[in-house]
């Protein structure tokens, strides 16, 4: 038998006195047994991150910034250990691990970036009245405290990285609590935040178990929460500390929209490739993953059957073959959920027209027509492989029903029209429109967030330091301006 996977207490390794296993869905295999830390460890590490944040907070940029680049560098040497990781206890294909480590490659480096450039202030002079003569403001802006990040299953380590570095970033003390399906990515970022110089205190992972977490969110030395998750434990978060500074990142149920004006058939190819990946990369488990195609009445007829088979045509299998586009879901559970909301919607009179089939926790890439509005598929996020596909009449109808939700994280339009994008881009309720491709697309530097159910705040680096800080004004009197 192995050792439990140490967790990380105010920067250094600790056993606790429980322990808990990490299995691979696709296999059942055991892929870790992780140790969990004691109510008194847990305090230890909330009291030391408090004690440390303001000489967190005073750390030179050069220090943080060193500190973020460090884990880049080491993030891009170790990738190949990392995505076998992520794909193992996620049950993700390799490739889309991978894929996934780039990309918190990349996040520390953009944090890195911004701990050189930001909180360079602003100044303003006040004598634009006659009580503000000689007086001039300064600004910077200031940690609002330690952070209490808390992860999701589905992109393990890079939603990690989107709480860690912003907080580092900004010299903000952070907790981070992992997913408990895949917390052993997370404990590896502490492996690499380890070798770096950051004050002791000033940051732990913690693999909590989930009904000792209100206790946490509660703790009034933890003043900003930021979660990803779902949308009932997100709201019940906020709704218990509403006076807390609380991110929420939470479920969306992505459109992609096929405009009149895309309709050549190259155009509906690469429409129907793009739907196809990304409605089932990660077995359709990202919050932007496509749910919800809504195709012009002019090509819906065209566009339909290139949509299956691009949809069939996606490879289905073992998570560490490097061929395998769709593997398992986090849970066979999960995958019995995806299989009841399908066997709802076909009973109530929806068309399958690829998939709709489970094996343990592998479900197919599925594709439903005539999705009755009322059952629960077309209402929620799936978060599994699954896509509907409905026609609208013109652009304004598409634009309803990608509106008709109580989500809005991001919206695909397919359209080569600069009118039709800026007024995709006021029209509908979402975070953020990509125009020419899927919902699915995030490059980590930009403000990524939700509208209505899908939450509140922003990540993007910058915009996760902005909310992790508040501005404070220095005023200055009695000067000759
Ligand atoms: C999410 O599922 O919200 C994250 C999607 C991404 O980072 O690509």
């Amino acid at each position: 038998m192995t050792a439990p996977h140490a967790f990380w207490l105010a920067g250094r390794e600790a056993t606790g006195e429980d322990t808990f296993d990490v299995t691979n869905s696709w296999d059942g295999r055991l892929v870790g047994t992780v140790s969990v830390p004691t109510e008194e460890q847990v305090e230890e590490a909330v009291a030391a991150a408090h004690a440390v944040r303001d000489e967190f907070a005073a750390t030179p940029a050069h220090v943080r910034a060193a500190a973020l680049d460090h884990v880049s560098k080491r993030l891009t040497e170790r990738t190949e250990e990392i995505a076998q990781l992520i794909s193992a206890e996620n049950g993700k294909p390799i490739k889309w691990a991978r894929g996934e480590v780039g990309r918190a490659v990349s996040v520390f480096r953009f944090a890195a970036e911004e701990a050189r450039r930001y909180n360079a202030g602003d100044a303003q002079r006040l004598d634009t009245d006659a009580g503000g003569v000689g007086r001039l403001a300064l600004t910077r802006r200031v940690p609002r405290g330690t952070v209490l990040g808390i992860a999701p299953f589905n992109f393990p380590l890079n939603l990690s990285a989107h709480k860690v570095a912003p907080a580092i970033a900004v010299g903000a003390p952070i907790i981070l609590k992992p997913a408990p399906a895949t917390p052993i990515s997370s404990l590896i970022l502490g492996e690499l935040l380890a070798e770096t110089d950051l004050p002791a205190g000033s940051w732990s992972v913690l693999p909590v178990p989930n009904d000792r977490m209100p206790a946490l969110v509660k703790d009034e030395r933890l003043p900003v929460i930021s979660f990803t998750g779902s949308g009932p434990v997100g709201w019940s978060i906020l709704d218990s500390v509403p006076r807390k500074h609380v991110t929420l990142e939470l479920g969306g149920n992505g459109a992609a929209v096929v405009l009149a004006d895309w309709s050549s058939e190259a155009d509906l190819d690469w429409a129907a490739q793009r739907i196809a990946t990304f409605s089932n990369y990660q077995g359709g488990q990202s919050c932007i993953s496509v749910q919800r195609v809504i195709a012009d009445a002019s090509l819906y007829e065209r566009l339909l059957p290139k949509v299956v088979a691009a949809v069939e045509a996606q490879v289905t299998g073992d998570p560490s073959d490097p061929a395998t586009e769709v593997g398992p879901l986090v849970s066979e559970d999960a995958a019995k959920r995806v299989e009841s909301w399908v066997d709802e919607a076909v009973a109530a009179g929806a068309k399958l027209l690829a998939g709709g089939k489970r094996e343990g926790a592998t479900y197919a890439p599925t594709v439903l027509a005539d999705v009755p509005a009322d059952v629960t598929i077309a209402c929620e996020e799936v978060f599994g492989p699954v896509l509907t596909i409905t026609k609208a009449d013109d652009e304004a109808a598409a634009f309803a029903a990608v509106n008709d939700s109580p989500y809005g994280l991001q919206a695909g339009v397919f359209t080569h029209d600069l009118k039709t994008a800026f007024r995709a881009h006021r029209a509908l309720e979402v975070g953020g429109v990509v125009v020419g491709d899927v919902p699915s697309y995030r490059a980590d530097q930009m403000p990524y967030g939700g509208a209505k159910q899908s939450g509140v705040g922003r990540e993007g680096v910058r915009y996760a330091m902005d909310d992790y800080t508040y501005e404070r004004v220095l005023v200055m009197t009695g000067l000759d301006l």
